[in-house]
């Protein structure tokens, strides 16, 4: 139904799986984020028959900005993915399931010497390498252990890509990577360097995109570099990492195959290392939003609902940018349904806002539903990646439960967080 597997339309309720979206709400109560694991499994087996089957040598990292918590990291266990964090917290997360360590891979522009202490501590698999002093505090670190460490360098390909600015990270003024006019003088310091071994390179050059324009320019400057790199010191990399960014359907986009990307990127590599005589790297690639973006979905209960005579009618809802901040954001587009009245005429156009004060707390601008009221629930699709991950206590408004469904199972993956929770850190001043 609409393009997504796990929702059918029976006599005009909603079916998640096989379980009514009314019972979830009304059993684990809303704001809800309810996952789909067979949809979250059926993209992991599209990862393998695209990619991880089809070529020799190849891992998914699978980047869980885009959705952590204890039982999301069990199914990528499950399923033998690597696990890209970015946090001390998310390695902690990682930690507390035992994930294998080995099999993590940590990004970060700015890791701090303390996390990046843990992570050497705990063994990670590779510390993706992206600030100019961040190799000598390894090494350094790496020595007092006496560990080694894998590394690859992210580094800037200087390609724009066609998404929002704030999620565009390849291109050559950003925060992210190493600058290429910069990268020889790190390549020789990691070669040197004692505790660690330098295997390859890594870019990523955005999100949520459905052409794969930009990440076959970038391909190109890292291919160069590459070859450059084996000319000037005679090094043959061993991976090379192609971060994330593949699209999901949100509203009405014309979603891709992973294969889209990935096979135009991997025909090029072959050719390239046939071309230099050299042993073609591990390609490991980091996806996020793919995996987890269209399982996941939010039910909210409509509140108030105000007729601005002549201009407009608002339907407020029990959550809102503390939940999903990406409208507020990114001006990202999202795609409701009334879970129980699908069969209805979809005869109004309702503006969908949160209950955070601030204007700009709109979830989707023009809504097409049947006339709502008070206590219906509605279903805004595709919140599944940077929705939970993203959410806040703005308002003091806890963060909602996460409930995942499998056929006729649902189970609660995080729980709803209660007020004592949200001010248990604080402290009451006594001067
Ligand atoms: N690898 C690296 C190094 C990244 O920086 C990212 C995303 C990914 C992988 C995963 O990208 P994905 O496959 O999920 O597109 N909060 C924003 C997205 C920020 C993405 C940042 N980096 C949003 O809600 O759209």
């Amino acid at each position: 139904m609409y393009n997504y597997n796990f929702l059918q339309n029976i006599n005009g309720e909603l079916y998640i799986e096989n379980i009514p979206a009314r019972l979830l709400a009304k059993n684990y109560g809303t704001p809800l984020y309810v996952y789909s694991v067979s949809e979250i499994q059926r993209k992991i087996e599209e990862l393998k028959s695209q990619f991880i089957n089809k070529y020799e040598n190849v891992r998914v990292a699978y980047a869980s900005k885009a959705f952590s918590c204890i039982a999301m990291y069990q199914l990528i266990q499950k399923n033998e993915l690597c696990l890209d964090i970015v946090s001390g917290g998310e390695l902690y997360t990682a930690n507390s399931m035992n994930f294998d360590m080995s099999k993590i891979e940590f990004n970060g522009n700015n890791k701090s010497y303390e996390e990046l202490e843990y992570a050497i501590e705990l063994g990670v698999g590779r510390i993706i390498v992206d600030a100019l002093d961040e190799l000598d505090i390894i090494q350094k670190i790496a020595e007092e252990k006496n560990k080694n460490v894998k590394i690859l360098y992210r580094v800037t390909p200087g390609v724009a890509s066609d998404s929002h600015d704030y999620i565009v990270t390849g291109k050559k003024d950003s925060k992210f990577g190493i600058p290429l006019d910069v990268i020889d003088q790190h390549i020789k310091k990691a070669i040197e360097y004692k505790n660690i071994e330098f295997l390859g390179f890594h870019f990523h050059v955005g999100s949520q995109l459905h052409n794969n324009s930009s990440h076959l320019q970038a391909l190109d400057i890292v291919l160069e570099l590459i070859e450059k790199t084996k000319e000037k010191f005679n090094f043959d990399i061993e991976e090379l990492n192609l971060g994330g960014g593949f699209g999901i359907l949100y509203t009405d986009e014309n979603r891709k195959d992973f294969s889209y990307f990935l096979d135009p990127m991997m025909e090029k590599i072959e050719e390239f290392f046939k071309k230099i005589n050299s042993k073609r790297p591990s390609i490991v690639i980091e996806p996020g939003r793919s995996i987890v973006g269209e399982a996941g979905l939010t039910l909210y209960t409509v509140g108030a609902i105000k007729e601005i005579p002549n201009l407009r009618e608002y339907l407020s809802v029990d959550g809102g940018m503390t939940d999903n901040i990406r409208p507020a954001l990114y001006g990202a587009k999202y795609k409701a349904l009334a879970i129980s009245k699908l069969n209805d005429i979809s005869n109004k156009l309702y503006r969908i806002s949160g209950k955070c004060c601030e204007s700009g707390d709109i979830i989707i601008d023009e809504s097409k539903l049947p006339t709502m009221q008070r206590g219906d629930i509605i279903a805004v699709l595709s919140t599944g990646a940077y929705g939970y991950s993203m959410a806040s206590n703005y308002n003091k408004n806890p963060i909602p439960q996460v409930v995942f469904v499998k056929d006729s199972l649902s189970q609660t993956v995080v729980q709803r967080q209660s007020y004592e929770q949200i001010i248990q850190n604080e402290v009451a001043l006594e001067f």
